[in-house]
């Protein structure tokens, strides 16, 4: 029997799937949708439709809880003229039988043309998109990544505040946890923006993340003493180097006047996120979680600031700002259907004006190569959350890395994109770990181990210190 062919179609599991070109492409439509179909008292709301995905089925799985991101994509699809199938309670569906997500997914594939996909495992997204012969759009994995609420949030800055090159940003709360957060990040660095983190105690974005944005993304981060800051809040500045903008940062000796300029500087928009209780251990308190209120949002500094925030708010947001101008939360929850019709608009191809490439397996192959190891053979992800680490999937998942190599070579998973702390490279072929880290070696010929006794236990020998 022959395999069946990887269709070519696209997939949406990271903000990093799409370049900078494309994201400005999605904008450009939605933008054009609500010129067309807006509400005439209400220029953020989508109040009629198209015809063009007629006969077009979007199937949303949902195995954690969500009114907005499932809602709006229902609604967006319903407004292009296509038809919705839902699985909403995991309770009710084959997943309370003990099904896996690539069988799901699998199943899935055959009944609908595009799938949104939300789940409480880090990772779950690309994993499944693995397995899926249409789009998956990734509505929320775990704490990874909420790639489509990252659209609708560059697209309100984009209305409230224009430009988002050399927006000032302030990001607020569980940053720990907050997978809005981390797409969030990493388009707005890509972008050119200056980011103000103000995490929660405890809750600062992961140190993989932050490793992340300064080796490839070329970003500082500088952290603030509390005294310099006159809120309770610790802030960290994220800020991007060259080439993204010169003006302000024109080398390396100008460091010091940059970030005295960057703390003078306006805020431009704050972001604020609820402490993410469901993603924590019992033992993480949110005691000391800051609230933005009035009072906060008095200084100067945000006297034109533009309040975002993803939803839902659980008291770090007062309502006390609902009906400043500042306050764009709603308008921001608006926005999702213009975006979200572009988005499925687009990976259906349902527009002949606009188009996103499609390619073999649903992604652009990266500049690193994907190293494939079977379960239990070597090193594992090393994310206790990850789907990799979840017994229902045990016999369709095998450890998928990410290699980066170089003189700290990183092994990076392929499901949930954090590191792997600690590994020992090896060559299949000559069944001996390498002593350095191995530059040029063939994807094919690489294994790698949790550590020497792993290597040993498996056959290999030691090649000197690795
Ligand atoms: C967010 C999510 O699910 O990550 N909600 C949303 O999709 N708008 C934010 C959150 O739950 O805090």
């Amino acid at each position: 029997m022959t395999t069946p062919r990887r269709p070519t179609l696209r997939h949406l599991v990271s903000i990093n799937d799409l370049s900078d070109e494309e994201i400005g492409r999605i904008f450009d439509l939605a933008q054009h949708y609500l010129d067309k179909l807006h509400d005439p008292d209400f220029d953020h709301r989508i109040a009629s439709g198209l015809d063009i995905g007629n006969g077009r089925i979007l199937a949303s799985l949902f195995f954690e809880p969500s009114t907005r991101t499932r809602l709006s994509f229902e609604s967006s699809m319903s407004r292009l003229n296509g038809k919705v199938i839902t699985s909403a309670d995991s309770n009710t569906s084959s997943a309370a039988k003990g099904e896996s997500l690539a069988d799901t997914i699998r199943v899935c594939s055959n009944y609908a043309d595009i799938i949104v996909l939300r789940h409480p495992r880090d990772g779950a997204a690309r994993y499944a998109a693995d397995y899926s012969s249409v789009p998956i759009i990734n509505g929320g994995d775990g704490s990874h990544e909420h790639p489509t609420q990252t659209l609708c949030d560059l697209f309100t800055l984009r209305q409230e505040n224009k430009d988002i090159a050399n927006l000032s940003i302030a990001i607020s709360g569980d940053l720990r946890r907050s997978r809005t957060v981390h797409s969030l990040v990493y388009a707005l660095v890509r972008f050119g923006a200056s980011i103000i983190l103000q995490p929660a105690k405890g809750m600062e974005l992961p140190p993989y993340l932050v490793k992340r944005l300064r080796s490839e993304f070329r970003c500082r981060i500088d952290r603030v003493e509390e005294d310099e800051i006159d809120t309770l809040i610790d802030a960290y500045y994220v800020t991007p180097e060259q080439p993204h903008q010169p003006a302000l940062f024109a080398d390396r000796a100008d460091e010091q006047w940059h970030l005295a300029n960057l703390k003078r500087k306006k805020i431009d928009s704050v972001y604020v996120t609820r402490f993410q209780k469901e993603r924590h251990d019992d033992a993480d308190s949110a005691a000391a979680y800051p609230v933005i209120n009035k009072r906060f949002m008095q200084d100067d500094r945000y006297s034109k600031t533009s309040i975002l925030h993803p939803l839902p708010r659980v008291g770090e947001l007062d309502t006390d700002l609902d009906a400043d101008n500042r306050a764009a939360y709603f308008r921001q929850a608006a926005y999702g259907v213009p975006v979200r019709m572009a988005l499925i608009a687009l990976l259906l191809g349902l527009e002949k004006d606009y188009r996103l490439e499609r390619f073999e397996g649903g992604y652009q192959h990266g500049a690193h190569p994907v190293v494939e190891q079977p379960r239990g053979s070597g090193a594992t992800c090393a994310n206790r959350n990850c789907i990799v680490h979840d017994e229902g999937e045990a016999r369709h998942i095998a450890d998928k890395f990410q290699w980066i190599s170089g003189e700290e070579p990183v092994l990076r998973c392929h499901y949930c994109e954090t590191d792997v702390p600690a590994f020992v490279a090896a060559d299949k072929r000559h069944k001996r770990t390498y002593a350095n880290p191995p530059g040029k070696a063939h994807p094919e010929n690489l294994i790698f181990f949790a550590d020497h006794d792993q290597a040993v236990a498996a056959g290999y020998q030691l090649s000197g210190k690795g």
